[in-house]
């Protein structure tokens, strides 16, 4: 069996980062809305299928698919299991493992994400199924009273308890504290917020011996709120989240891979490229994006097959501008 350690660094392979696919199936079912077609069980593996099949993307630019209960099981039609075909490609197989983030009573509209009963168990089934890596998203959103240090704290020991029983089961954990973008927030709230929540959550894990190398840490970037009347240059972004990242996550963190959040595909893409440029950080700095390297394919696809290999192009250009945007040799002439 691959040690965590070795894992860990594969998931972060120069040039390489993850692709996010584990859309819940309402969140799935929403963006198959936005393009008019059915969310079904075939419509789903299709088009998952479609970006697992894109070769040139899966094995020079993902090193990983985060993939939803469903998919780890599902087959194309010639009944080859997709987990197969992420892997023949040199790409490992993920699975999300948490059940979501609930409300947590009495408090205001802050949610603690769930999962934990029977984790140890699933954990051992999804290993048995292929999985060399999970995830679990908490989500902090930033309000005028919140987010609360309730809110912080329970999310923190949640993602450090699903961080050791996965590693118990040989798997990585990727640890996503997202802090929503959601807001009229600054830059500085944003980092504040960021700062807080990464050094609470990094207590937690070295409290419940969780080895550090062994994990990949998913989190936002440190920018502006979506209704902020300021948007910081990717520059600011790039020299606010190293800053932040400086100050919270220890050095032994193998890789950090960013969530995309809302951020449209080119942004994403600048953003990752511009925080590539800076020198010295002691991590590497990579993808996990979801909507960043997903969205024009999406566009194009629309359910139908003959649009498939319009799809995977999208697909693999995403992955390829996010690759270098990686190792900080992106520019926008690149984009054409
Ligand atoms: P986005 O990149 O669309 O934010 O999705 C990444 C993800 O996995 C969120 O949990």
């Amino acid at each position: 069996m691959t040690n965590i350690n070795d894992i860990a660094k594969q998931m972060v392979a120069d040039g390489k980062g993850i692709l996010a696919a584990d859309e819940s199936s309402g969140t799935i079912k929403k963006r198959f809305d936005n393009i008019k077609v059915e969310s079904s069980e075939t419509s789903r593996m299709n088009y998952r299928r479609v970006l697992f099949e894109s070769k040139e993307a899966m094995e020079n630019y993902i090193s990983g698919v985060i993939l939803f209960d469903e998919t780890i099981r599902q087959c194309n039609k010639d009944g080859e299991k997709l987990v197969d075909i992420i892997k023949r490609s040199g790409s490992l197989p993920g699975i999300k493992v948490d059940m979501g983030a609930k409300m947590l009573s009495k408090m205001n509209n802050e949610t603690v994400t769930e999962g934990l009963d029977g984790l140890r168990e699933r954990l051992s089934e999804y290993s048995s199924l292929g999985a060399k890596f999970a995830k679990w998203r908490a989500v902090i959103a930033i309000g005028e009273y919140n987010p609360s240090p309730l809110c912080i704290n329970v999310n923190s020991h949640a993602l450090a308890r699903y961080a050791s029983l996965c590693q118990e089961a040989g798997i990585v954990p990727i640890v996503e504290p997202e802090i929503l973008m959601d807001g009229s927030h600054d830059i500085q709230k944003c980092y504040d917020v960021t700062k807080e929540t990464l050094l609470k959550v990094f207590d937690d894990l070295i409290a419940h011996k969780v080895d550090l190398k062994g994990i990949c840490l998913k989190p936002n970037m440190v920018i502006d709120g979506t209704k902020a009347s300021n948007k910081s240059s990717s520059k600011e972004i790039a020299e606010m989240t190293v800053k932040c990242f400086k100050e919270s996550v220890p050095t032994e963190v193998p890789g950090i891979v960013f969530l995309s959040g809302g951020q449209s595909e080119t942004d994403a893409t600048e953003n990752l490229n511009e925080i590539n440029k800076i020198e010295n950080t002691p991590w590497k700095l990579s993808f996990s994006y979801g909507r960043a390297l997903q969205s024009s394919a999406l566009g194009v696809w629309r359910g139908k097959s003959e649009n498939e290999g319009q799809c995977s192009k999208a697909f693999t250009h995403r992955a390829k501008m996010n690759s270098l945007a990686s190792k900080g040799h992106w520019s926008k002439d690149k984009e054409i």
